[in-house]
């Protein structure tokens, strides 16, 4: 069956195709992403009404420019999955409105996507060696920062969470009050790199005692102080980044370490758009071979939201049997934890 993904949830819009009969990552056979990062860089952050404006536009004409470059006629298509949550709710509703439709059309099934599910299941889609349930999942992305024990695919435990930012959040906002454009996340990563490490120092927030939440909005405060108090070069701006970047990758890195432990798993897998920063992927790679485990990430493109994790995702629990009635439901606040098992 060839499944058809829609994202809609925030500020791309992801459209893309999963062959279920193929399967693995060659099962992605087309994918789409149109980024609204332009249209909402000169406000500095997101802007929901301008988001789901821009979302009318460009939804189904990514959808026909997707099917017309894979070759793909919409009669083949089998299913259509939407990300119904979380998220912005006017946002959310366009995807959800374009994919009802379009299943009525074809009169094929459609079916609502937990959009953090999605993220969780980015990185099973691979050829060699998926990794199989139970595992943990780290969830970092721009809203969300999650420690879930998978018990199985649709059983989801929550084990630990940001009281605060999220840690892709964090990233944006340390980013944003150094000067860099909006979203800095990427940025800041990027110039972490050139950075000299140990110039600077920050906590790693909660690892003094026991627990698996986190906490990183005062990491923001300690950049603010140590960015005003310096000389504001771009060598301390990079260097800067850099003692960011160590603090949260570590802070991670120790909370993965003891979910594991508390799990009594060996296997992690990290999805996000935070799931694409180097530095975190060498990190819990070494932590994780130290234990003897594994650790599997999405490819880089595939951590930021895309179309294809909901196509994915929508996939599975198609083959369950498991479909939405003519209704167009979004929820833009949903706990994973009460999801179904497939
Ligand atoms: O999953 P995602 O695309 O959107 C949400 O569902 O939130 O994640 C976006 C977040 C942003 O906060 C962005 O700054 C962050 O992921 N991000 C990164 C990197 N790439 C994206 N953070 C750190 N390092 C990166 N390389
Ligand atoms: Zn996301």
């Amino acid at each position: 069956m060839k499944v058809l993904g829609i994202e809609s949830s925030c500020d791309e819009t992801g459209v893309a195709v999963y062959d279920t009969a193929v399967g693995g990552a060659r099962g992605l056979v087309a994918q789409a992403v149109y980024s609204q990062i332009e249209l909402h860089a000169q406000y500095g952050g997101v802007v929901p009404e301008l988001a789901s404006r821009d979302h009318v536009r460009k939804t189904l004409p990514l959808i026909h420019q997707t099917l017309d470059e894979a070759g793909i006629a919409p009669g083949e298509i089998g299913g259509v999955a939407y990300t119904a949550g979380p998220g912005l709710v006017g946002a959310l509703l366009v995807g959800a409105g374009v994919a009802r439709s379009l299943a009525w059309a074809l009169d094929v099934p459609a079916i609502g996507v937990h959009h953090m599910e999605g993220h969780l299941l980015a990185p099973l889609m691979q050829d060699a060696d998926p990794p199989e349930p139970p595992f943990v999942a780290l969830l970092v992305s721009g809203g969300h920062t999650q420690l879930v024990h998978v018990e199985a695919i649709g059983r989801y435990r929550l084990l630990g969470e940001t009281l605060d930012d999220a840690a892709g959040e964090a990233f944006d906002k340390t980013a944003k009050l150094m000067g860099l454009p909006y979203p800095g996340g990427p940025q800041l990563a990027a110039l972490a790199q050139q950075g000299t490490p140990g110039r600077f120092r920050f906590a790693r927030p909660m690892t003094d005692r026991p627990g698996l939440d986190f906490s990183f909005s005062g990491l923001k405060t300690q950049v603010l102080l140590a960015w005003r108090d310096s000389d504001q070069s771009d060598a301390t701006r990079a260097d800067i980044a850099r003692a960011f970047e160590d603090a949260v990758v570590d802070t991670l890195a120790i909370k993965c370490e003891r979910a594991l432990e508390a799990a009594g798993c060996d296997t992690l897998i990290v999805a996000g758009g935070v799931g694409a920063n180097r530095r975190l992927r060498e990190k819990l790679h070494a932590m994780a071979g130290k234990r003897g485990g594994r650790v599997a990430f999405p490819p880089p493109a595939l951590c930021t939201d895309n179309g294809a994790m909901i196509a994915f995702a929508g996939a599975l629990r198609l083959q369950a049997g498991q479909h939405e009635d003519l209704g167009i439901h979004v929820v833009p606040r949903w706990d994973m934890a009460t999801l179904s098992a497939v």
